[in-house]
């Protein structure tokens, strides 16, 4: 065999033992689905015939919704008006819900509102923990000077542009660090430090109780952004005593598109938090129109303005979906597909098409695969095309969601099965780059 055939002959060979193995996979996928204890929930949920994995951008619509929704602007505004502010619940529904997503993120009752984005939740959260850090810790206590902030160096770019806002407003230094490498770096210099418990890129979950516990051990907080693990694993944010905390719900909570984010804020810190958006939501007395600003006692301090009821309901409603689930048995279930999806696609792909960047080690995994493909704007095209809907993030990585409330293992070996069929069209030199540039701007761009 000459060396320009030798190849070849891998790949014929690959391809041979990646039929032989398709059999065995959809067996397999069978007897997972079979034995689910998650997977009478798919019925909750408006789905087709397409593998959807992308709800680590945007959750599928749980069935409840829309009924939900219809009774709400029929009933509620449209017959009650403005007494359904009181008598539908509207004024508190920013903390009753956030009491249906505490559990989810392990944290008791009366830590957690809902609204505003989680850009504007990040913004309330960096510049009221830097005045705690001053307080406690810092200055006002007889401390060091704290002055720096610092940022995982691989943030969601607008927890970056928002942290180097806040770092001006406050008179901070902002530093960019690796996540892993916070526990080093964190000094007696460090007021807190805002990290994202998974990388939305990677999918890397990031080590929320050692990172925690280093930064309070320099004196300093921690500002964790959940927004790709909420939902998808446990967080134990008052186990971890987590100082603060931000979240979207429009992922893994599935509450629709630009639904309210959250903020959580530690029941012992909630005295201290000075909001640096003091709305007149979060008033003590927010209809004695006061025009002295005196702050709420609870959680109602982390309100601003009127909220997005509309939008607030239809979370409420999507949250149903949660009823009777353990968050354990849905990580459980994750990481169990993001296995079986890697080994699919480590028996179907030809060797050197595409390499993870999601770690193997489940200490390490939130529930994403990224893959670098070459071509990737082009594969995703093509994927989509074929009814597998991921997403693709630049330059090169192909992400796949998993939500284990509705994702199947049927779908996950389906996934990894079109992505080897498209492969073995799409050129994998590369030079499909101009036409994934072209691709990126039609697909899915939320992230
Ligand atoms: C980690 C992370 N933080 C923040 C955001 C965006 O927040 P916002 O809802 O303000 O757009 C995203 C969006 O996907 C995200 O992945």
């Amino acid at each position: 065999m000459s060396e320009d055939t030798a190849p070849q002959a891998a790949d014929a060979a690959h391809a041979v033992a990646a039929a032989a193995a398709r059999d065995d996979f959809a067996a397999r996928a069978a007897e997972l689905d079979a034995g689910d204890p998650l997977s009478g929930k798919r019925a909750e949920f408006v789905l087709d015939e397409a593998v959807y994995l992308d709800g680590n951008s945007l959750g599928a619509l749980p069935q409840a919704v829309p009924e939900r929704l219809r009774e709400v602007v029929a009933h509620e505004w449209g017959e009650l008006r403005i007494r359904s502010w009181t008598e539908s619940g509207w004024w508190t529904a920013p903390e009753r819900i956030g009491d249906r997503i505490a559990p989810l993120l392990g944290a008791a009752p009366g830590q957690v509102v809902v609204g505003d984005s989680t850009s504007v939740n990040v913004f309330k959260a960096l510049v009221a923990a830097v005045r705690m850090a001053d307080e406690t810790t810092g200055p006002a206590a007889g401390g060091p000077a704290r002055d720096e902030i610092l940022v995982d160096a691989a943030t969601f770019p607008t927890d970056g542009y928002i942290a180097r806002s806040a770092a001006r407003l406050t008179g901070r230094t902002l530093r960019p660090v690796e996540a892993a490498r916070m526990p080093a770096e964190v000094s007696e210099r460090t007021a807190v430090a805002l990290v994202n418990h998974v990388d939305y890129r990677t999918g890397r979950l990031n080590d929320l109780p050692g990172v925690t516990a280093a930064l309070h051990r320099a004196g300093a907080l921690a500002v964790w952004d959940l927004c790709h693990s909420a939902g998808a694993l446990p967080v134990g944010l008052d186990a971890h005593g987590v100082d603060l905390a931000v979240g979207c719900t429009y992922k893994y909570l599935n509450g629709g598109p630009g639904s309210p984010a959250y903020l959580y804020v530690r029941a012992e810190h909630q005295p201290r938090f000075d909001s640096p958006l003091p709305g007149w939501n979060s008033h003590a007395d927010p209809f004695g129109m006061d025009p002295e600003y005196v702050p709420a006692a609870g959680i109602e301090r982390g309100r601003v303005g009127t909220p997005d009821i509309l939008s607030l309901l239809a979370l409420e409603a999507a949250l149903e979906a949660w009823e009777g689930v353990a968050i354990e048995d849905v990580r459980a279930k994750s990481l169990a597909l993001t296995d079986f999806f890697l080994e699919c696609v480590r028996a179907y792909v030809p060797r050197g098409r595409v390499r993870s960047v999601t770690p193997e080690a489940h200490h390490e995994r939130g529930s994403q695969v990224a893959l670098e493909c070459a071509g990737a704007g082009e594969v995703m095209g093509e994927l989509i095309r074929h009814g597998v809907i991921g997403d693709f993030r630049h330059p090169d990585v192909l992400r796949f969601g998993f939500t284990p409330l509705y994702t199947s293992f049927a779908d996950a070996e389906r996934a990894a099965r079109t992505l080897a069929e498209v492969l073995a069209y799409v050129p994998g030199d590369g030079s499909a780059s101009a036409v994934a540039a072209g691709a990126q701007e039609q697909g899915p761009v939320m992230t």
